[in-house]
């Protein structure tokens, strides 16, 4: 397996595609509200990529060996969709939680992947919590990122944390590096053992985007052959940030003026005044 390792340029244009796709993000959120279509919130996102960044949405018409082409510009995955969710005339209505996933290509070639959860209206206390541990998940797996830690490390952090919460990860699916790629190795699992997987070399950037289930970690496909749910038809959420490998650690690549801040978990402890 070989894991590319970017040059300077590689890392300058994925820090303005990261920023672009973090931006689509923060301009969709005020529109995610009871009544409103996921085609909608699909149609606003592609209007904005195009006309105002002029990025390129990287999942239309994306077909990896074995799918049909990706019909929309953005991912909607609510409730029991784990990953993968088109968009359509399915109407958000008060209290349902959804993912939306974004990947801009920049007029470089780079791509800029990122996903966040959304609350329409009020959540449940279990649909919170489950974005909530989801996200921490995703910031314990960045925390280990550095040279010399492995892709095991970071698996095992995520599981961990999940599976004390109660809840379950999902295997099907990982992280993945990404550059002028939208998907390129290394596979960056979810769950795992410590001291395992590949050694992080500076320069390599890839997704930590964990799918975590408040019920049973099975899936199942659904005939459209993208979407894809819990088979316990249980909650399922998702957080994705893209990382770059730094030489003393790690730098969040997909952040914007509305980025949420990392967990109190993963913050350096505050110094106590003398
Ligand atoms: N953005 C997704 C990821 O995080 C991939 C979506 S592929 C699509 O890897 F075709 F479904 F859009
Ligand atoms: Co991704
Ligand atoms: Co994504």
């Amino acid at each position: 397996m070989t894991i590319s390792i970017k040059t300077l340029d590689d890392i300058e244009g994925m820090r303005v595609a990261g920023r672009l796709g973090a931006e689509v993000l923060d301009y969709i959120t005020p529109f995610v509200k009871p009544g409103v279509t996921t085609g909608e919130l699909d149609r606003l996102c592609h209007e904005y990529m195009v006309n105002v960044q002029g990025t390129i949405p990287a999942p239309l018409n994306y077909a990896p060996p074995g799918y049909t082409p990706f019909p929309k510009a953005v991912c909607t995955s609510v409730n029991d969709v784990i990953c993968h969710g088109i968009p359509g005339d399915k109407v958000l209505k008060n209290g349902d939680v959804l993912n939306i996933d974004v990947t801009v290509i920049t007029e470089d070639g780079y791509h800029g992947d990122n996903s966040r959860m959304f609350f329409v209206g009020e959540p449940s206390k279990l649909a919170r919590r489950l974005s909530e541990i989801t996200y921490e998940c995703m910031w314990i797996g960045i925390d280990k990122v550095k040279p010399g830690a492995r892709l095991g490390d970071i698996g095992y952090a995520i599981q961990k944390h999940a599976e004390a919460a109660g809840y379950s990860v999902v295997r099907e699916f990982c992280g993945h590096g990404i550059g002028k790629v939208f998907h390129e190795e290394p596979q960056v699992l979810h769950y795992g053992r410590p001291g395992t997987g590949e050694e992080l070399q500076a320069g390599m950037i890839f997704t930590i985007e964990p799918m975590i289930n408040a019920g049973r970690r099975e899936i199942r496909e659904m005939p459209d052959g993208w979407t894809i749910k819990t088979k316990d038809r249980s909650l399922s959420a998702q957080w994705e940030h893209m990382i770059l490998v730094t030489e003393t650690g790690y730098e969040v690549l997909t952040t914007s003026a509305g980025s949420p801040p990392p967990p109190a978990m993963v913050r350096p402890q505050d110094a106590v005044a003398a």
